[in-house]
Order: C-alpha cells, then structure tokens, then sequence
C-alpha cells in the first residue's frame, strides 16, 4: 500500500464506502486514528495506522495475486514434502502471502500450474461442477489404435469402480515406438492422465500440462512464472475452454 494516504481514500479502498461517503463519516466525528476521532479531510494515514469507524477497526482488503507457473519435473505441488524434495513455491519468490496452487502437478510432470491467494477462486475452477478443462501433451509408448482413442473419448477403467468421464484425444504425431498426444479432461484424479493411458496399454513417457480452460502457458520459460492477465482470470472463472 501507499505510505500515506488520506483518510477518506483509504476507508474507500477497505470499502467501507464511496469517496464522498467516507468524506462525510470523518465530517461526522465517526471516524478515529489510533484512538484520535479527527474531523481532518486531509488527514493522511498509513497501514499501520489503527483506524476504526463507529469505534470497529477497518481493515485493507488483502491483494490478491494470480500467478502461472511453468512447473519443471523434480518439484513436488506441496508446500512441504516429506523427503525434502524442491517445492513449485520455491519457485514463486517476493510475494508477500501465501499461496496456494490450484488443483495439482505431479513431481514428474512439467507445464501449467495456477498458483493464487484468492481461496474463493480456487473452489471455484477446481469444482467438479465447474468443469475447468485441463490439456495435456503426453509422449506415450507405442501408437493408439482406434479403439484406444475411441476408449479414452468414451471414457476408461481406471481403478475399482472408477470410469473416467468423456475426454478430446487427437493424435499429434505418431511413429510406431512412441506418440505424442493431446488429451483434454475436465475432472483431476491423482496421476489420471497416466493411469488412463496404462488402462488402454501405453505408458506415459513425458507428461505437460499446455493449459487450463483457455490459458495456456505459450512460451514462458521452466521454472518461470508471471501474472495472469484479467482476461486469463475470467477466463478461468467462465471454466470450460471456448474453442
Ligand atoms: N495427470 C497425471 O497423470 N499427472 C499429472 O500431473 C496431471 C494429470
């Protein structure tokens, strides 16, 4: 936040009220500084001035941060990992809050990661019922027969019980050793890409992750991360892709 800011704005930027409303609060004798009601228009404070309305302290709403990060392999998408393994947070430095990520990636898997402090955004895009499309190139073993891509589309036996819901596949490049494959999925079962290629008998050789809804990670380097543009987050917040 600014050093010193006056009054009146700063009870705007905690949406207490307008401008001019604020202006009438302090004009009203309702508004005090460290203990002081003043009456001052001018009156400049700063964060770590205690400011009360009605006698009730004001709070700065918190800034929030959206951020993608192009996770390399050889990072776990947990704040603290068990074998001190490197964290995706390392990552991300001179934020000043916490963050978090939203939904994951696995240690061997590189691309797209969203990363926030806005925990209302994430329930939001990580609901089922949002159904956020997530898109993955996977270099796989061998090559997809029909039937495995129409098995993946369908939807494919992953564990007991569990049928994964209709997924897009479309086969980029295919020699008879390997295949590079996109494979878009809205739900985010652990490890979902890999075990949905092994049920139809490919392993996944490398995984990435090349967006999410209609954000995609474009040419920002490894380890590399920036903020999401507004466009990006209401992208997100709107869920399904919109190609
Ligand atoms: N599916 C996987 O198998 N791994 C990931 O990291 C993401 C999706």
């Amino acid at each position: 936040m600014e050093k010193d800011i006056r009054l009146q704005k700063y009870l705007a930027m905690a949406n207490v009220a307008s401008r001019r409303a604020s202006e009438q609060l302090i004009l009203d004798a309702r508004v005090s500084v460290n203990g002081e009601i003043v009456t001052e228009l001018g009156t400049k404070v700063s964060e770590t001035d205690e400011i009360k309305v009605d006698g009730v302290t004001v709070h700065l709403a918190k800034k929030k941060y959206y951020i993608m990060l192009n996770k390399p392999v050889g990072y776990v998408t947990t704040a603290k990992d068990q074998f001190l393994r490197p964290t995706v947070f390392d990552l991300v430095k001179d934020i000043d809050d916490r963050l978090f990520s939203v939904g994951r990636l696995d240690y061997d898997t590189e691309g797209l990661l969203i990363l926030t402090n806005d925990g209302d955004f994430t329930q939001k895009i990580s609901h089922p019922s949002h159904q956020t499309e997530k898109t993955y190139h996977a270099v796989i073993s061998g090559s997809l027969s029909r039937e495995d891509i129409n098995n993946l589309k369908s939807g494919v036996r992953i564990e007991k019980g569990v049928v994964t819901a209709p997924a897009k596949v479309k086969v980029l490049e295919s020699e008879k050793n390997a295949s590079l494959v996109e494979i878009i999925i809205h739900e985010g079962r652990n490890r979902q890409v890999r075990r949905m290629f092994e049920a139809v008998g490919h392993r996944v050789l490398e995984l990435k992750r090349v967006a999410i809804a209609n954000v995609v990670i474009g040419n920002l380097p490894l380890g590399k991360w920036r903020h999401l543009r507004e466009a990006e987050i209401n992208n997100l917040l709107k869920g399904k892709n919109q190609q």
